[in-house]
């Protein structure tokens, strides 16, 4: 029997074309794992009216770690409107499953490195003031809450009496007072001072793992004071900037910036923002942690666009740095290492480069234009590790 017993999650759309490019990569440094499908995404929703079956939770909840390719979400009306007849006008809301895994097994804790590769075409250069450009070496970690904040879920438009009554309660809502219903929508932004602590708590650890001076605390306490406030109140001794300066400085600096912790949405934000100067979407990785179950998936979504084109053509690192930081989370770190480092070695050569990397429009003429497929790639990353 294998040692671990991976829930592989591929999704939607490119979900399914990197993830078994990530299991091509954890055979060939062989982790002793068998894998284990389990449906997610649009077609659940469609067939099901529920986007997270069941079965994939109980799979979960079992085996305790899962890679996850992405999903496709929908606004509500769409969402609506695709899900199959018998199942329309019967109250089915739609909600995206990798948000309703995160709160369901409180996988509080998302990390997601930014860390750029030399040789890279698409990293992050800087002009200097005596001419010529330097090129810093930018290596961030975003330690995101995971569960809570702008995307606990709690909001209303139109909200009913009982909303509208306590919110009258507050002395700054009276400037809202007379919108008719139907005109106001409320989304709750809360945050526990436990989760509060625990993303903080998890930031420092690492940051103290990797040897950093500190950490910074990303929010916006002088204007958000009361979940802002919270969140700057448990993490002593820690630089503080605010979401709108920090998005300003990692324009400016960004290799000053170690480890970054923020709230739920000013996470994501973040961790997006950083990935653009490593790289973007094809190289950003991510890991949703909690005490019992984690689950790793990059942080791009399900690119419909590519989704049906042969060969496929977008890169699959960022699926196989997921795949590692897995490794990591599981103590496998050799094999995590290897991994990285056989990208590193694909990426500094330059002779294999995904339509991304390029700077092309992705698209079926990438590949006749010179670009790598997705498995082309995985191949090259594979070679290294031979
Ligand atoms: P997306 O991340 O799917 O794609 C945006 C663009 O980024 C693509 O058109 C492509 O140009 C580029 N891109 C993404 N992944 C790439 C890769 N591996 N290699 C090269 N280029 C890549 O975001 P978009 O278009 O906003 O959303 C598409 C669908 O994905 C939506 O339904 C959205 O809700 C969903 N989504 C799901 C996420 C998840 O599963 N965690 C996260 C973000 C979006
Ligand atoms: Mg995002």
């Amino acid at each position: 029997m294998a040692k671990y017993t991976i829930i592989t999650m591929p999704g939607d759309g490119i979900g399914n074309q990197v993830l078994p490019e990530s299991l091509r990569v954890l055979r060939a440094v062989g982790f002793d794992a068998e894998y284990m499908h389990a449906d997610i995404g649009w077609d659940c929703w469609c067939a099901q009216g529920n986007a997270l079956p069941d079965r994939t939770i109980e799979l979960l909840t079992k085996h305790k770690l899962g890679l996850f390719g992405a999903i496709t979400s929908k606004p509500n009306k769409a969402a609506q409107a695709e899900l199959k007849p018998e199942l329309q006008g019967k109250s089915y809301v739609y909600y995206s499953p990798i948000v309703t895994m995160r709160q369901k097994f409180n996988l509080d804790i998302c990390l997601r490195p930014c860390v750029g590769f030399t040789g890279n075409p698409l990293n992050y250069i800087r002009k200097k003031v005596d001419g010529g450009y330097d090129e810093p070496r930018i290596d961030t970690t975003v330690f995101r809450q995971g569960t809570e904040g702008m995307y606990a879920g709690v909001e209303w438009t139109n909200p009913p009496e009982i909303v509208r009554t306590a919110l009258n309660s507050h002395p700054r809502f009276k400037a809202f007072a007379n919108v008719p219903g139907p005109e106001i929508a409320v989304s709750c932004r809360i945050i526990t001072r436990n989760a509060a602590q625990r993303i903080v708590t998890a930031a420092f650890e690492y940051a103290k793992k990797r040897g950093f001076k500190g950490v910074t605390i990303c929010e916006k306490p002088n204007v958000v004071r009361e979940t802002s406030g919270m969140m700057e109140e448990v993490g002593i001794a820690l630089w503080s900037t605010n979401i709108d300066a920090q998005l300003m400085w990692l324009n400016k600096n960004p290799e000053e910036y170690n480890v970054v912790v923020a709230s739920n949405l000013f996470g994501d934000i973040l961790s997006d923002a950083f990935a653009g100067l490593v790289g973007g979407l094809g190289f950003a990785a991510s890991g949703n942690i909690g005490d019992d179950v984690a689950v790793f998936e990059p942080t791009h979504g399900s690119a419909p666009k590519y989704a049906e084109l042969n060969p496929p053509i977008v890169n699959p690192i960022a699926m196989i740095l997921s795949a590692a930081m897995m490794l990591d989370h599981v103590g496998e770190d050799q094999k995590a290492s290897r991994i990285r480092k056989a990208i590193a070695d694909v990426v500094r050569e330059g002779k294999v480069r995904t339509y991304d990397m390029m700077r092309f429009t992705g698209g079926p003429k990438a590949i006749s234009q010179g670009a790598a497929s997705t498995v082309q790639m995985t191949d090259a990353i594979l070679e290294k590790l031979k």
